[in-house]
């Protein structure tokens, strides 16, 4: 079924409500759309396929839309094949219809569908398609997050086709014209800094391009097309997590624990966080909490503490890829405090500070807190002084 979205733009998107995890890696209790849109003018665009798990209802939404007219281009935003994996469908259907790429997605069709690159039209940099009354201009976004990325902008409406920048997860219903939610924002926040938060610089290149253009409408690859003030609102966040400010100064605390003595010592500390004024203190099991949640959580405060076992001479293994993430995500300019706990070598301090040293910017506000096997009086102690340490940090004084 297709979707109307202005006089001549059309929602022929995708709801995957089954799916769990997507890209294998990112749980989506909520599930993911696949947005495709239908621009239809003298020519007939479309932008991005969907999932291969769902051509047959993206080909059926397609239609609908066409009402029985052929589209004439394809414009392909990059290849990533939750995107692309209904491009082939598509084209064997549609014969006459032209693959608009740039020059490196060419090389990945290519690398995915071979017998289909000699029906493209490469486009440049500032390349215009005119269509009939619109005429589409094609942005490079390198690196938002896939190499041959490209927005196309439609200037006679002002809507920008942002490929996955401003993209959520959830099934949410993409083409309304309802306001997004808080709950929207911690998962559109969450898909950004997991899936595109490594490339902040390139990133925010992309935004100055698009700060120079008037945008009516944005319409992502996943989730709600962003309209009015959301807009407004998106782009500040985007701001703010393309050069890793901190939205907030308040403090994230991680912890690895087997037995619960270091989650004590954990949540002790947050405790006397709270206590002290700090807002907004979060306290994760690295275990039980994916880390694509403390990764976002990560983004958004400005204090991160890690609370770690020693496990087999390193750091416990939930811990050691969380650790690792943060490097992967390049979540620069952090405070940090570490916790470790050992029973008889007391050693995952030292390693994941060795770890999260890697990050530019990666400052320590004291040295760890050691103890072993179980918290005691001068385990306390050295919480009560680090959460006074941090506090001061967070709270400016
Ligand atoms: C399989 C296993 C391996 C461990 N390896 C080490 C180690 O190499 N060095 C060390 O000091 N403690 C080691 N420990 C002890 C833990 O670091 C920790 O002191 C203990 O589990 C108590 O903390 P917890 O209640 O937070 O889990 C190990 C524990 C387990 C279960
Ligand atoms: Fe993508
Ligand atoms: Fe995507």
């Amino acid at each position: 079924m297709k979707q109307k979205i202005t006089e001549d733009l059309y929602y022929i998107g995708v709801a995957d409500r089954r799916i769990n995890l997507f890209e294998n890696v990112y749980p989506v209790s909520e599930g993911v759309t696949y947005n495709s849109y239908l621009l239809s003018d003298d020519k007939n665009v479309v932008f991005d396929t969907a999932d291969g798990a769902y051509t047959g209802a993206f080909m059926a939404n397609l239609s609908d839309a066409l009402d029985g007219r052929s589209p004439d281009y394809l414009v392909i935003s990059h290849m990533e094949p939750d995107h692309s994996a209904s491009v082939k469908a598509l084209a064997e259907k549609y014969p006459e219809m032209q693959i608009v790429v740039n020059a490196k997605s060419k090389v990945f069709l290519e690398g995915f569908f071979p017998s289909l690159t000699n029906r493209t039209v490469v486009v440049k940099e500032g390349d215009e398609l005119s269509i009939g009354k619109h005429v589409l201009k094609f942005v490079f976004a390198p690196m938002v997050h896939w190499p041959e990325v490209m927005f196309t902008y439609d200037a006679t409406d002002g809507t920008l086709f942002s490929a996955d920048a401003f993209g959520s997860f959830g099934a949410c219903h993409a083409a309304t014209e309802e306001r997004i939610s808080d709950g929207y924002v911690s998962e559109a926040r969450r898909y950004y800094t997991n899936i595109v938060g490594k490339y902040g610089t390139q990133v925010l290149a992309a935004l100055k391009k698009a700060s120079g253009i008037a945008i009516s409408r944005v319409c992502p690859l996943h989730g709600q097309i962003l309209q009015g003030d959301d807009i407004a609102l998106m782009t500040g966040l985007y701001l703010k997590w393309a050069s890793y400010t901190p939205e907030e100064r308040s403090v994230a605390v991680a912890y690895a624990s087997v037995y619960g003595n270091t989650k004590k010592a954990a949540e002790y500390l947050a405790a006397k966080l709270t206590a002290l004024g700090v807002k907004n203190v979060s306290v994760y099991d690295v275990s039980r909490t994916h880390f694509s949640y403390i990764i976002a959580d990560c983004f958004k405060k400005s204090h991160i503490v890690l609370a770690s076992v020693t496990y087999n001479a390193g750091i416990f293994p939930t811990m050691d890829s969380l650790v690792r993430e943060i490097v992967r995500h390049n979540i620069v300019n952090r405070k940090f405090a570490l916790i470790e706990n050992g029973s008889w070598a007391a050693q995952s301090a030292k390693l994941m500070a060795e770890i999260v040293s890697e990050i530019k910017g990666t400052c320590f506000v004291s040295e760890p807190v050691s103890f072993r096997s179980t918290p005691k009086e001068d385990t306390f102690s050295a919480l009560d002084t680090l959460a006074e340490t941090l506090a001061k940090d967070v709270n400016g004084d």
